[in-house]
Formats: structure tokens, sequence, C-alpha cells
């Protein structure tokens, strides 16, 4: 027997519930705060994420599905969102629109991480992002739209941490003192920390391993070192999360796993778990697009994971409004001919029906529609074929009246 891949999940019927109501508010979110929606391929050439994630990331170096296509070019499953719309930019000349362009996506994310609760090989992502402007008001506005995400969907125990990374100016002369605090403690890291010290420092910051965490708090701190320009965009976006009564915890260890950040880098984690968990998180990218070949150009944006907020739903015991399904079953009896007909022609005027199927007795018919939790059923017997009637059952009360095959649909819709 073939089963999903390791790390994957089919999205059953009964599932589906979650899923259309958290899309529906990320829809609606976006909606209220003016961010289109994006479709992009599923796949991408491998160099558009080796480039913008950076070569040194877990996700580039241990995470991306990628294939030679038939042609021989090296093609990536995406591995997250906001490089394939920084391309959508710059192939579609955006920087010549009205400035900030907001997007948002929907789309299925690949990692070849290690499965378990909550991490998965394919998963989901809600995502916005703004290019263009490097207002920290932006940056608030993206981070005020997580929130929001996250609080109209019922989950209100988590917390933001925020940190800010700086740039290019002031970002190596941090390094270098990240690098000397280190250094010095090199005998304690664990294998991983001594590779990152040399590859990628900033994420010293950040290993989960035991003997690794302790080590981090008296680490310097990337916010105190920050260039001018970066000290002043932080408070400034401070000022703006306060004014906006937006709740935040200053992290700084927080780096995240992908280079192309700069300036503001925040998380969404839940109270309660580990730091493995987090619900989304986001950031600025002030360089990637410039990094892509086009012109310096702002972006800030973030990233929601889609079966970690249904986990949070399901742990929390949310009830989601059920999707919209037949409530009307339709019985018959003999070859089925006129029932085809009358089922069609109620759909025709928009009424939902469910059709009974085989050469089943009447009774079984009733049994599955009760199964199945209709709330009427439409009997079309051999009897009332000849009268051209049908007997219409109301299945929780078990009564059942005689109506004229010509008003049927009137007395449907009037329930
Ligand atoms: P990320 O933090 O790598 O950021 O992923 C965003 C969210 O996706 C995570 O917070 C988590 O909820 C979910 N997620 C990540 N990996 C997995 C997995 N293996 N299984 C289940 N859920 C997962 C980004 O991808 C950035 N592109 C976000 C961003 C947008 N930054 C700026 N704009």
């Amino acid at each position: 027997m073939y089963r999903a891949p390791r790390g994957t999940q089919d999205i059953l019927p009964q599932e589906q519930p979650y899923w259309r109501y958290i899309e529906a508010r990320a829809k609606a979110l976006c909606q209220l705060y003016g961010y289109e929606r994006i479709d992009t391929p599923i796949f991408e050439e491998a160099g558009l994420f080796v480039r913008s994630i950076g070569s040194g990331t877990d996700i580039v170096e241990k995470e991306m599905y990628t294939f030679p296509d038939r042609s021989g070019d090296s093609m990536t499953l995406r591995p997250e969102g906001t490089a394939p719309v920084c391309r959508v930019y710059l192939e579609h000349g955006m920087g010549s629109r009205p400035q900030p362009v907001r997007l948002y996506y929907v789309s299925p994310i690949f990692r070849y991480d290690r499965p378990q609760k909550g991490r998965y090989r394919q998963h989901h992502q809600f995502g916005v992002e703004a290019l263009g402007e490097a207002d920290p008001l932006l940056d608030a506005e993206v981070m005020e739209m997580a929130w929001r995400f996250f609080t109209d969907l019922g989950i209100s125990d988590f917390s933001i941490l925020l940190n800010s990374i700086g740039c290019p100016q002031c970002r190596p002369a941090y390094l270098e003192k990240l690098k000397d605090y280190y250094s010095r403690l090199a005998p304690r890291l664990c294998p991983d920390c001594r590779r990152r010290l040399e590859q990628n420092p900033l994420r010293l910051l950040d290993c989960k391993q035991a003997s690794c965490l302790p080590l981090g708090e008296d680490a310097p701190r990337s916010a105190e070192h920050l260039c001018s320009e970066c000290t002043s965009h932080f408070q400034r976006l401070r000022s703006y999360l306060d004014a906006l009564g937006l709740p935040y915890r200053l992290d700084h260890r927080l780096v995240r796993g992908l280079d192309y950040y700069t300036r503001t880098v925040f998380e969404v984690q839940p109270s309660e778990e580990g730091a493995q968990s987090a619900l989304g998180g986001g950031g600025r990218y002030d360089g990637l697009i410039q990094e892509l070949g086009g012109r310096p150009t702002p972006g800030v944006g973030f990233a929601a994971g889609i079966e970690r907020a249904v986990l949070a739903l399901k742990h929390l015991g949310t009830p989601v409004p059920p999707l919209p399904r037949p409530q009307v079953c339709l019985a018959y009896l003999g070859d089925g001919l006129e029932a085809a007909r009358l089922a069609s022609a109620l759909r025709q005027k928009g009424i939902p029906v469910l059709m009974a199927t085989g050469s089943r007795s009447l009774r079984a018919q009733l049994r599955q529609a009760s199964a199945l939790g209709m709330s009427y059923t439409i009997i079309l017997g051999e009897k009332e074929l000849a009268s051209q009637t049908v007997v219409l059952r109301d299945m929780a009360q078990g009564t059942q009246r005689e109506i004229p095959l010509a008003d049927i649909a009137t007395a449907l819709a009037s329930l």
C-alpha cells in the first residue's frame, strides 16, 4: 500500500473547515490592510533560493528539494515564499507601480525537515510582503497583521519576539565581536556551532543545544551595536508598536534562519511550547531585491504556518464554521431517470441535493441519509412517480408529507 510521503499529510474532508476558515480569515485580513493576492509557481530555479536564503543556511544546505529537470536545469520546490515574490516584483516591473507594493500568498512550502508534530516536509504558509518602502511604519503594519491574524483566529496565548540585526554597514563589526566572544568558548560549543563560528556566526545565538543555550545569554547583543540609521529605525518601530498598543518582547537571541534579513526580525511564539514551534516569523529584507539583480529596494514581510495554526485551534478546542453541504437527500425506487431529472432541476435552482445511488431499499437509503446528517429526504417511489408527487421527510422529526412534484423546489426553498 502506498502512503503519503513521510512528513506530508492529506487534508481530509473533516479537516477542510479549519483550512478554509484560516484561509478566509487571512484573505479578510489582507483586504483590511490592502494586500493583493499573488500566486507563484511551486518550483523555481534553484539559484533564486540559494542566492536569497543564503548558501550557509540549514534550508539551503540540508532542506531544499532540488532536482534537475529534463533539460538539466536545476529546479527547487519552493522552500519559502519571500524570494519568489521578490522575483515577481522584478520580473513584472512592479518598481514602477505606486510603492510599497503589498502582496500576500497562501502556498505549499517544501523543506526536507525532520518530521515531528508541527514540522513537516510539505507545509503551507500564509505570507505577506510589502516591497519598496523602508519606513518602520510598514514593519509595524506587518507585525500588527501577524498579531491580528492569530488574535482574530482566537489564538491569543502567544508572544511576539522582536530584535534588530542591523544592516551591511553595522553588522560586520558586530559579527566580529560575536565571533570573539564565541571563539573563547569554542571548546564548549556543539559541533554545528563550531562550524557556524566560521560560516554563519549569527546563528550561534539561536542554537537550541543544551550545551550552547546558556552561552548565548552573555553574548554581545546586535541591538546594542547598530549604526545610527538602524538605531533610529528600531526606535521608531518600537514607538509605532507602542502607539498601536502591540505587545512584544525584545529577544536579543532572535536571528531567524534565513540570511536575507536586515534590521527588524520578529517571531510569533506560542506561550507554552518549545522554541521550535514558532507560529510565524518575518522581518525586513532591504538588500534582497538588489541581491537578485534589481535596484536597491527595501521590503518587509512575515509568514505564518497554517498547519501550526490548525494545531493551535484544535488544541484550544476553538469551533470553526462548518462548510456548506447539501441538507437534502433524494431517495428513489425504480430506474432513477425521473430522480436524476428532479435532482438536476433542483440544483439548477441552486438547491444543493445529494443523490442516493445504487439499488438499495428505501429503508437503506433513509438510513444512509440519516447517517449523513441530512435534514430532509425527498422520496420518489413508484407510487409518487405515477401521481407526479414526492414525499418530503423531515429526518429529525420523522414526519413526512406529500407534495406535488412541481412544488417541491418552492417547498424546499421555504424551509
Ligand atoms: P520561516 O520562519 O522559515 O519564515 O517560516 C514561517 C513559518 O512557517 C514558521 O514560523 C512556521 O510557523 C512555519 N513553518 C516553517 N517550517 C515549517 C515546517 N517544516 N513545518 C510546518 N510549519 C513550518 C519564512 O519562510 C519567511 N519567508 C517569512 C517571511 C516573509 N519573512 C519575510 N517575509
